[in-house]
C-alpha cells in the first residue's frame, strides 16, 4: 500500500489547500508488522492546526488501511532546512582569456578529443598559454589522454568563491569532469546538471592569464550546446571530420548550429581527421580508406577554411591511451598538430 498516497489526501487548510506531503510535512514514515508510523514535522513556530492535522492523518490513515493495523502519528519540531547554496558562476575567470574556441564535431568518435588535447599541446609547444576544458560531460577523456588520470585538483577560496585549480601538463592547463568522478564510473547527468556541470569546468576555474582555452564540447548539437555558446563568450568553433559521408553530414549540423542566427559564432575551420592511413613503416604512403578530400570539399561547399589534415597512424592512438600525445613528438603526425596549431594562431590573429 502506498501510504504516501494516502497521506496525500491531507490538507493544510491554512496553507493554499495543499497537502502535507507536497508541503514537505511528512518527516517518516516506518511501515512494520502490523504497525504504521508516520511523523510530521512542524516549525518552531506554534501552528494553530497542528492537532487538526495531526488528527486528519489518523483519520485518513485509519480510513485506508485495513483494520487491525496500528497507527501512530507522531510530531517533530523542525527547523527550516538551510537553502542550498546558489552557485554563483559569472565571467571573471575568464576574463583574461584571449580566444576562447570551441572544438566540436557533429557526431563521437570522429577525434574531437584526439585533436583537442593535440592542439592544446601544439599551442603550448608554439609558445602560447593554452588551457583545455573537457566539456564532454558524459565522456570526458581528457583525464586518460593526458596521463592526469587519477589526479585531484585543488580548491581555493577567493572573495567568498570556490575555485578549482586546473591540473598543468605539458605545458597546458586542463580541467575535466573526469577529475571529479570516481574511474570507470559512467557519468550519468539528466541535462540541466550536465549544463551546469559543464559550465562549472569553464567558469570555476582558475585559468589566469590563456592566449587560448580549448573547450573540448560535447559531440553533437543539443541543447547543451546552445546554452553553452549563448552562456559563454565563445569566439568561435573548430569542427572536427573524418572523410565519411556521414560524418560529413552531421558535420553540417554543426556548421549550421554555429551559423544559427542566434548563436552566429565563427567557425575557424574544418580539421579533416584520418584524412588517408598511413602504416608505421611506411611513413610515406597515403591510403584514402575513408574517401579523398571529404573534408575539403566540404571546407570549400561551406566557405570555411581547411585548417588541417591529419591522418590515421597508430602511434596517435597508442599515444592518445598512454596518455603521451602525438603532438610532444616530432614525428609526422606530431608534426600535423603543430602545422594546425600555427593555422588557428594565423586565423586567430
Ligand atoms: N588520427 C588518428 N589516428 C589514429 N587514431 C585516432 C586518430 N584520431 C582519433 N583516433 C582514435 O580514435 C578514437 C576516438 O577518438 P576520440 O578523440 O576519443 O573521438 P571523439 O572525442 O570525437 O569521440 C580514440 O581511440 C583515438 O585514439
Ligand atoms: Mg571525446
Amino acid at each position: 500500500m502506498d501510504l504516501l498516497k494516502i497521506l496525500e489526501e491531507v490538507v493544510h487548510p491554512a496553507l493554499g489547500e495543499k497537502n502535507i506531503v507536497e508541503l514537505g510535512m511528512v518527516d517518516g514514515v516506518v511501515e512494520s508488522d502490523g504497525k504504521v508510523e508516520v511523523t510530521l514535522g512542524f516549525p518552531k513556530k506554534p501552528d494553530p492546526l497542528k492537532d487538526y492535522l495531526v488528527g486528519a492523518t489518523k483519520a485518513a490513515l485509519i480510513r485506508a488501511l485495513p483494520e487491525g493495523v496500528e497507527i501512530e502519528v507522531k510530531t517533530v519540531v523542525k527547523n527550516p532546512s538551510p537553502k542550498p547554496q546558489k552557485l554563483e558562476l559569472d565571467l571573471e575567470q575568464i576574463s583574461c582569456v584571449r580566444h576562447i574556441i570551441g572544438v566540436a564535431s557533429g557526431k563521437g568518435g570522429v577525434g574531437k578529443s584526439t585533436v583537442a588535447v593535440n592542439l592544446a599541446i601544439a599551442l603550448a609547444r608554439a609558445g602560447y598559454k593554452v588551457g583545455l576544458a573537457d566539456a564532454d560531460v558524459y565522456g570526458p577523456s581528457v583525464p586518460l589522454m593526458t596521463g592526469t588520470e587519477g589526479a585531484v585538483p585543488a580548491a581555493v577560496e577567493e572573495e567568498g568563491k570556490q575555485l578549482i585549480i586546473p591540473i598543468e601538463k605539458y605545458g597546458v592547463k586542463w580541467m575535466s569532469v573526469g577529475y571529479f568522478a570516481e574511474r570507470g564510473q559512467a557519468l550519468i547527468w539528466r541535462g540541466p546538471m550536465a549544463c551546469s556541470a559543464l559550465k562549472q569546468m569553464i567558469l570555476q576555474v582558475k585559468w589566469g592569464d590563456l592566449d587560448f582555452l580549448l573547450i573540448d564540447m560535447p559531440p553533437g548539437t543539443g541543447d547543451i550546446h546552445i546554452s553553452l555558446v549563448q552562456e559563454i563568450p565563445v569566439e568561435g568553433a573548430l569542427i572536427v571530420t573524418t572523410p565519411q559521408a556521414v560524418a560529413l553530414s552531421d558535420v553540417e549540423k554543426g556548421v549550421d548550429m554555429f551559423r544559427n542566427k542566434n548563436i552566429n559564432r565563427r567557425i575557424f575551420g574544418i580539421v579533416e581527421n584520418m584524412a588517408w592511413f598511413t602504416p608505421e613503416e611506411h611513413p610515406s604512403e597515403k591510403y584514402f580508406i575513408f574517401g579523398r578530400d571529404g573534408g575539403a570539399a566540404m571546407a570549400e561547399r561551406f566557405g570555411i577554411p581547411l585548417l588541417a589534415q591529419i591522418p590515421l597512424v597508430q602511434s596517435i592512438r597508442e599515444d592518445g591511451d598512454a596518455g603521451t600525445p602525438a603532438a610532444l613528438s616530432s614525428r609526422p603526425d606530431g608534426l600535423a598538430f603543430m602545422a594546425l596549431a600555427s593555422a588557428l594562431a594565423d586565423e586567430c590573429a
